[in-house]
């Protein structure tokens, strides 16, 4: 089976994994804020902050900007759930959006329909690495009075006009999940120009603790602590952050990687019958986190059979991005909406395998694939 994806680990990790190992200290040290200063440095901003995962870092995001019951948050629902699910453990009511069907991001027209008195933010997301607009994302914020938060789960390495996406919003946050463009394992980040806002996070994100554990552990003198607010644990460990460190270090040669991969899986099926390549903006240059590719109307398989046949030629694929929605943690809640935009990007969408390490010979078995499998069925003679 050629898998949908797989991460890119090797020596660099395991030597900084063992250094932390022979250290001692293993939870959130040393390693995580060189992670968090290198973090800052590739994206362009004064902070970043550490945490367990890009769920919690949207959670914290939302609560340093004291979002909660009673308001509202924009949000595409065509998305991991965990953007949606992210504006609920905040407390507030995530207010779902069409998208964009050429791109998947959150349209800033949908979104400005449904600004309303209690819209504290809008959380555009930089969907399978692709650049959201920020520009228009931006002129709505400046002119209702909002906050912009990315989710930028899927993007680092992404650029538009040359630039790392990541601080067009107050906040950015990013994931360091296996699925992603680098990987810790599990993990997350929070960026921002605010040093405000990053002192609230590396509260919120240690029980809002006074002290962090390194000036405590670290002190000759008698150090006690206080609890300023109510936090959570949601620390990265140094273990992970020395992943991180090593991942980082490779970021240009991977996200190179996979646009080498795309710009050939686009070439080849341009020409497909039925298949379309993602679209790319003029002004950007996606990591290609996940390959899209869109089921043209009147296509003779349906999006699940072409994934089935895929599945058979053992080629790992998947659906495209889910909608929020339509799924039951959502209705369950009073959430009745239809998103005719939405549902038809999200049903006729299918993601196929893209990831540094994927050989020529293997992407070749996938085009081809591509093509024979809506080859007319041969008729016994
Ligand atoms: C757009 C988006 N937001 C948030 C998340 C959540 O990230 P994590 O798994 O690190 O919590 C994901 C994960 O897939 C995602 O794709």
């Amino acid at each position: 089976m050629i898998p949908i994806t797989r991460p890119v680990l090797g020596l660099d990790e395991k030597r900084l994994v063992a250094e932390v190992i022979d250290s001692g200290w293993l939870t959130q040290g040393p390693r995580v804020a060189e992670f968090e200063k290198r973090f800052a440095e590739v994206c362009g901003c004064r902070f970043a902050v550490a945490c367990s995962n890009c769920t919690t870092a949207l959670h914290m995001a939302l609560v340093a900007l004291d979002i909660g019951p009673g308001d509202e948050v924009i949000v595409p629902s065509m998305s991991f759930i965990a953007t949606a699910n992210a504006v609920v453990h905040a407390g507030a009511t995530p207010i779902f959006a069409e998208v964009d069907p050429r791109t998947y991001n959150l349209d800033p027209d949908a979104a400005a329909a449904m600004i309303s008195p209690r819209t504290r933010a809008i959380m555009p997301v930089h969907q399978i690495g692709m650049p959201a607009d920020m520009d228009r994302f931006r002129a709505l914020a400046d002119r209702y009075g909002l906050a912009i938060v990315e989710d930028a789960a899927c993007a680092i390495g992404s650029k538009r006009r040359g630039k790392q996406i990541g601080t067009d919003g107050v906040m950015a946050c990013w994931s360091f999940h296996p699925r992603k463009v680098i990987c810790t394992g599990e993990g997350g980040m929070v960026t921002t120009d605010h040093e405000e806002l990053a002192s609230r996070l590396r509260l919120l994100r240690q029980h809002g603790m006074s002290v962090p554990d390194t000036a405590r552990h670290g002190s000759q003198k008698l150090v006690i602590e206080n609890y300023l607010e109510v936090g959570w644990n949601y620390r990265m460990t140094d273990l992970q952050a020395a992943v991180g460190l090593a991942q980082l270090a490779k970021l240009p040669e991977l996200v190179a990687q996979r646009r080498r991969l795309a710009a050939v899986y686009s070439a080849r099926l341009q020409e497909h019958p039925w298949l379309i390549p993602p679209f790319v903006p003029e002004d950007v240059e996606p990591n290609f986190q996940s390959y899209a590719l869109q089921v043209r109307p009147g296509c003779p398989l349906t999006r699940n059979q072409i994934l089935e046949r895929l599945l058979a030629a053992g080629i790992a694929c998947k659906p495209g991005i889910m909608t929020a929605h339509r799924e039951p943690a959502y209705r369950e809640r009073g959430v009745q909406i239809h998103l005719p935009i939405t549902e038809q990007a999200a049903d006729s969408s299918l993601l196929i395998p893209l990831y540094p390490g994927l050989t020529d010979a293997e992407q070749e078995y996938i085009v081809q694939t591509l093509f024979a499998i809506f080859a007319p069925i041969g008729v016994p003679t």
